[in-house]
């Protein structure tokens, strides 16, 4: 959708999917605020309606501010083509949408965000859906737990909250190997630390309100297609090989080759499930990723300082930031995540519960919220929050067990936030 691919991660960051606006000449990117396009004529109409020219028809399915966004994210990426979302657990049902059926399942790993893990384990049972959770660690275990109804894998590039590195390029062997599309949640990392297209993802998705838009400011989410899937290879995905009876009898890959999936999600899934994102949104996301290069360098520079200070402190029981030699993971960082492990990460206090519950509302600088991936330094004690409705097995194995606190680290002065946890700390412990 965008022919810059040839240009540096920081000049695409700015200037991918947008031009000069042709009506105006406004060198910012508009908010379209517009819920209708006029049709030149009703040839033109019908026209788009066979998906024969592609333009603007209704913002439920496009909207220019929302496809700058798509361009843009599609871009750096390194995707075909991409969907913008009304939130990041929107992207992920509209990611399973064109794929699942009643009675498949997807094989996921058990170290994900707590609300995807109720996502998955709970919510689309509702659907006839379900999934299997395995330790990623394991590729056999993966590979053991596909079966004749799964339709995909699903994992995290740095699984929220421990901050572990999943081993992009093992799982995607396993996915290769038995046929199935691969969907990467990059939300953590972002395209500037890892692309897991060019580690075999199929598909990418993202909670545009963590990195991208930067600032706690936009609820969003995107998925991006590869565009590298052969979806006609078996008779399992119906939807993009077979014809669909939703859009008079179009065979969406036969059609459009590498972007069956992406004009399939909008065509359909965002005309029929209504996930979309809103225009404002998309523009405070275009101008949060102007800044993603330099903001997560940032990000990344404190979170190595501060780990490294809190993994020397005797108040502390462990840290789990594969950015120390210390961790398990470490030796996947220069492999999948290059420019660093990113700036989520969790610790455990001696003094467990109640300990963590005393930093956390001891902490000034650092704010309690369920967000990550801001500006500002953010704390939560995952296991009373976002993981509670978690059983403690479950807590266990996605990093979020009762002692353990999670930071995302800011862009603020590394020496300003450590004084901060350090009197927090001694509060805590006391
Ligand atoms: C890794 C990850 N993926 C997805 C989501 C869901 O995103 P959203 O809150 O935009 O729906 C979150 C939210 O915290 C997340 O941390």
């Amino acid at each position: 959708m965008t022919d810059d691919r040839k240009l540096g991660f920081d000049t695409l960051q700015i200037h991918a999917g947008a031009k000069p606006d042709p009506a105006t000449g406004a060198r910012q990117v508009p908010i379209y605020q517009t819920t209708a396009y006029v049709f030149r004529d009703a040839e033109h109409a019908a026209r788009l309606f066979n998906l024969e020219e592609v333009g603007y028809i209704y913002s439920r399915l496009t909207n220019p501010t929302v496809q700058a966004l798509a361009d843009r994210v599609a871009a750096l990426e390194g995707g075909a083509g991409a969907v913008c979302c009304s939130s990041g657990h929107a992207a992920q049902i509209m990611a399973l949408f064109p794929l699942m059926g009643p009675g498949r399942n997807i094989v996921a790993s058990t170290r994900l965000y707590g609300g995807t893990i109720t996502q998955f384990s709970q919510t689309i049972k509702r659907f006839g859906w379900s999934a299997k959770f395995v330790d990623f660690d394991d590729p056999a275990a993966i590979e053991a737990a596909v079966d004749d109804d799964t339709r995909a894998i699903f994992c995290e590039t740095i699984a929220n909250p421990g901050g572990v590195i999943t081993d992009l390029d093992a799982v995607a062997e396993v996915a290769n190997r038995v046929g199935l599309p691969l969907i990467v949640d990059n939300t953590t990392a972002t395209p500037w630390l890892c692309r897991p297209i060019e580690h075999g993802a199929t598909l990418v998705v993202h909670s545009a309100t963590k990195y991208l838009t930067g600032n706690g400011t936009v609820t969003g989410g995107v998925i991006v297609d590869s565009g590298k899937f052969d979806w006609s290879a078996s008779d399992k995905f119906p939807s993009l090989s077979a014809p669909e009876p939703a859009y008079h009898g179009l065979v969406f890959h036969k059609a459009l080759g590498p972007m069956a999936y992406t004009f399939h999600s909008i065509a359909v899934g965002l005309r029929d499930l209504g996930m979309t994102m809103n225009p404002q949104g998309a523009h405070y996301t275009l101008m949060g990723i102007e800044t993603l290069s330099l903001r997560m360098a940032r990000h990344v520079e404190n979170a190595k300082k501060i780990a490294a200070w809190l993994e020397a402190d005797p108040r502390v029981d462990h840290v789990t930031y594969a950015g120390l030699p210390s961790s398990p993971w470490h030796d996947r960082v220069a492999r999948i995540c290059p420019k660093g492990a990113g700036a989520l990460f969790t610790f455990a206090i001696k003094g467990g519960y109640d300990a963590c519950v005393r930093l956390v509302d001891s902490l000034h600088l650092f704010s309690h919220v369920a967000n990550l991936g801001d500006t500002r330094s953010l704390v939560i004690h995952s296991a009373s929050t976002t993981h509670r409705q978690l059983t403690p097995e479950q807590q266990v194995a996605a990093g979020a067990a009762p002692n353990v606190v999670r930071l995302s680290i800011g862009i603020e002065d590394a020496d300003d936030l450590i004084a901060d946890l350090d009197q927090a700390l001694a509060k805590a412990t006391a």
